[in-house]
């Protein structure tokens, strides 16, 4: 449980950018499976838009609200001062996020976002860890399809495994779905920043203590043939492997010698060649402002796949672990990956923090460190499968 008691701030948990894709879905999310007794509001920059999402929520009457603009640095304060979970869709992150995670981290207001920019969550570490573990907050990144069923698929992963061995970790992801126009713009805002990454990247290593006497990496692998699961595989260089590294340098479990592998999972050669290069000219288109604004009205901020699009969608994170004379076949998986899973996981992730009993952590810490039983055990509760497929 957070370390704010309930009586501190007058909700337990702002939804921050509620009127947007995702935002919307949370809502409807938190409205429909809040515990009894949840206070809760939802924050944004339009209050006509917000009055209008709440006339439609169920129990929407019980539901607070809450204006507040990214351009005005004291609105987020006052969000974080509401709150003893803030829980913010508002992105690209990196321009639009620091304030309220300074804000948080000052207030000792944990906060979670949907964020997959590791620029952003390098610069965080730099600028508000510290702070934040003085006040107690959580500051927790990447609580969507980017990175908790990576990052708690190896969690599981290795508690199948024995203690104390080297581990090695493979994970192949597969997924049939589409993404909104928010996503698109943080992509492409990414992609577009190539530099600045790699600089805070370096920043970051150079303020994070030495990892003593155990190691952790999650180097990018080598595309080949994966025979172990049937599939081409082909480095995924997200977010989701640094998730993983972070978790595995935090927690002792995870042995004195861990490796992280992340791979996209293609059954045909031409596919997984496709791909890359489509990612490759996303990525070039990315560098040139004329190209990257005619990319951007392609997909617009506020669009995303309609229901029908969402119900036929579904991811799997396939995992190979092996240690200890050991090799152990895992799986989570679940339904449309970018939507409706990622407002599943964000909301029972806010209600993890604001609720569950959980390790005493603060700082920049992964989904698995946070909260990595808990929030397993509500995720499957919700219908996301973790689950064993074999051991050898
Ligand atoms: N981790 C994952 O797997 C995952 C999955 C999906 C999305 N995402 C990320 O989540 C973020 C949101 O995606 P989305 O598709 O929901 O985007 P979206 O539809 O564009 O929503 C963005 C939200 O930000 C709000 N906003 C924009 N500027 C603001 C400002 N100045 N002050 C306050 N609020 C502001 C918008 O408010 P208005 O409604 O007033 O415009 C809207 O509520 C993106 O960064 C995306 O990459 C991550």
């Amino acid at each position: 449980m957070t370390r704010l008691k309930r009586a501190d701030r007058p909700y337990d948990v702002v939804l921050f950018g509620a009127t947007g894709f995702v935002g919307v879905l949370t809502a409807e999310y938190l409205a429909a499976q809040a515990p009894e007794g949840l206070r809760w509001a939802i924050a944004g920059r339009s209050k006509e838009k917000l009055e209008r999402l709440r006339e439609r929520l169920p129990g929407g009457d019980e539901v607070g609200l809450l204006e507040a603009d990214v351009a005005d640095p004291a609105s987020m304060r006052r969000l974080a001062e509401h709150a003893r979970v803030v829980a913010s869709t508002v992105g690209p992150y990196v321009k639009y996020g620091e304030d309220l995670v300074a804000a948080c981290a000052e207030t000792g207001a944990d906060y979670l976002d949907l964020c997959g920019e590791p620029e952003f969550v390098d610069l965080t570490y730099v600028r508000h860890d510290a702070r934040a573990r003085e006040t107690g907050a959580r500051l927790v990144h990447a609580c969507g399809f980017d990175s908790i069923p990576h990052d708690l698929g190896a969690y599981f992963t290795v508690q199948q495994l024995p203690e104390g061995v080297p581990l090695t970790v493979d994970g192949f992801v597969t997924a049939d779905a589409m993404f909104s126009g928010g996503t698109f713009a943080s992509a492409l805002n990414q992609f577009s920043r190539g530099r600045q990454m790699l600089s805070a990247a370096r920043d970051r290593a150079r303020h994070e203590p030495r990892l003593m006497g155990r190691r952790a990496q999650a180097p990018s692998g080598a595309p080949r043939f994966a025979k172990e699961v049937g599939s081409w595989a082909v480095p995924l260089p997200t977010i989701d492997p640094q998730i993983v590294k972070r978790s595995a340098r935090a927690l002792d479990r995870y042995g004195p010698d861990f490796r992280y592998r992340h791979y996209a999972a293609v059954r045909h050669l031409p596919v997984a060649l496709g791909g890359v290069a489509a990612v490759g000219a996303l990525a070039t288109a990315a560098q040139l402002p004329p190209a990257r604004r005619w990319l951007s009205d392609r997909l617009k901020p506020g669009e995303g796949p309609g229901p029908e699009k969402r119900a036929k969608s579904w991811f799997s994170v396939r995992f190979v672990g092996e240690g200890g004379g050991r090799r152990v076949f895992t799986e989570v998986a679940g339904g449309d990956p970018g939507y409706g899973e990622t407002a599943k996981m964000f909301a029972e992730s806010a209600l993890s923090l604001a609720f569950d009993d959980l390790p005493p952590t603060a700082g920049q810490v992964t989904t698995a460190v946070a909260m990595g039983d808990a929030l397993t055990e509500r995720l499957r509760t919700a219908g996301i499968t973790f689950r064993v497929a074999a051991t050898r």
